[in-house]
């Protein structure tokens, strides 16, 4: 039986990929900050440190499959707050698991990331230079005199960054045999998406951003695609990432890929 690990499996995306892999025979070691296997708080060092100590205490130190789902929308305050969890909390992990993938049987990991990470590329990320030095500090200076902006800046920045990260990875994990890939939706219909369109300052901007198949995804669909790279029909595809976005950002970029 596979092990996986899931990161905020209480909810949403995390909650179907769940629902998806124990189905298809996984046993799950679900993280969040509450309602799951693991309790732990992933915007903090520490809580990671707890997470990732608590995982290996699971696993037994092998682990199968890693998936990072656990992340914050832009209305979240602090902004920092969203870099802690989307860009920090991700990366921590991976780092921290990859000696138990490793041990694993046909390891493999999968990072909810965004079609937002296409937004503010790295060459253009304000947020580039203090997330490669780790420096939490400079990333709260920028994004408080960054004002009304902040939210917006926090998580295209953090999801631009933790996509870059998994591709910075790629000879590293590919040496180590262990295959990672993120995957970039669009809308998805989950609590974090609704609380986007509740803020006034977000709302209408979620609203206004319509896809070619102009409806928002189900988790379980995006579950299904994370289920496929983590499996063997996925075996050769490493270091990429997947839209399923319902056609935006072809519209939108239709010259860049
Ligand atoms: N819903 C969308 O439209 C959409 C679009 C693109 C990307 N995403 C990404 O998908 C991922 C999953 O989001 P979702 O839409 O399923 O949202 P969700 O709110 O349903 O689930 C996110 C989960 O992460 C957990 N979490 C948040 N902060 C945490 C912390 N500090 N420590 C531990 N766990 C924490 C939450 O408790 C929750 O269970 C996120 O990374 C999100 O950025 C979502």
């Amino acid at each position: 039986m596979p092990i996986t690990a899931i990161s905020g499996a209480a909810s949403g995306i995390g909650a179907a990929t769940r629902a998806a892999l124990e189905a298809a025979g996984h046993r799950v070691i679900g993280i969040d900050l509450r309602g799951s296997d693991i309790a732990a708080d992933l915007s903090t060092p520490e809580g990671r440190a707890a997470a990732i100590a608590a995982v290996i205490d699971a696993c037994g130190g092998t682990l199968d499959h890693l998936v990072l789902c656990a992340g914050v929308g832009p209305q979240v305050e602090p902004a920092s707050t969203i870099v802690g969890v989307n860009y920090f909390g991700a990366v921590a992990l991976l780092d921290g698991l990859l000696p138990a993938l490793q041990k694993g049987n046909t390891p493999s990991a999968v990072v909810v990331s965004s079609v937002a990470s296409v937004h503010l590329p790295w060459d253009q990320n304000p947020l580039a230079g203090p997330i490669t030095a780790g420096d939490e500090g400079a990333i709260k200076q920028i994004l408080e005199a960054a004002g009304e902006r902040s939210g917006q800046l926090a998580y295209a920045g953090s999801k631009n960054a933790v996509t870059v990260a998994v591709r910075q990875r790629v000879k590293i994990w590919g040496d180590a045999g262990v295959r990672l890939n993120t995957v970039a939706p669009g809308a998805v219909a989950t609590p974090l998406l609704q609380k986007g369109l509740d803020d006034p300052r977000y709302g209408q901007q979620i609203r206004d951003f319509v896809a070619p198949i102009p409806r928002h995804a189900q988790p379980a669909e995006i579950a299904s695609l994370i289920a496929y790279l983590l499996g063997p029909q996925a075996g050769f595809i490493h270091g990429t990432q997947m839209f399923i976005d319902g056609g935006i950002d072809a519209a939108m970029r239709p010259t860049q890929f």
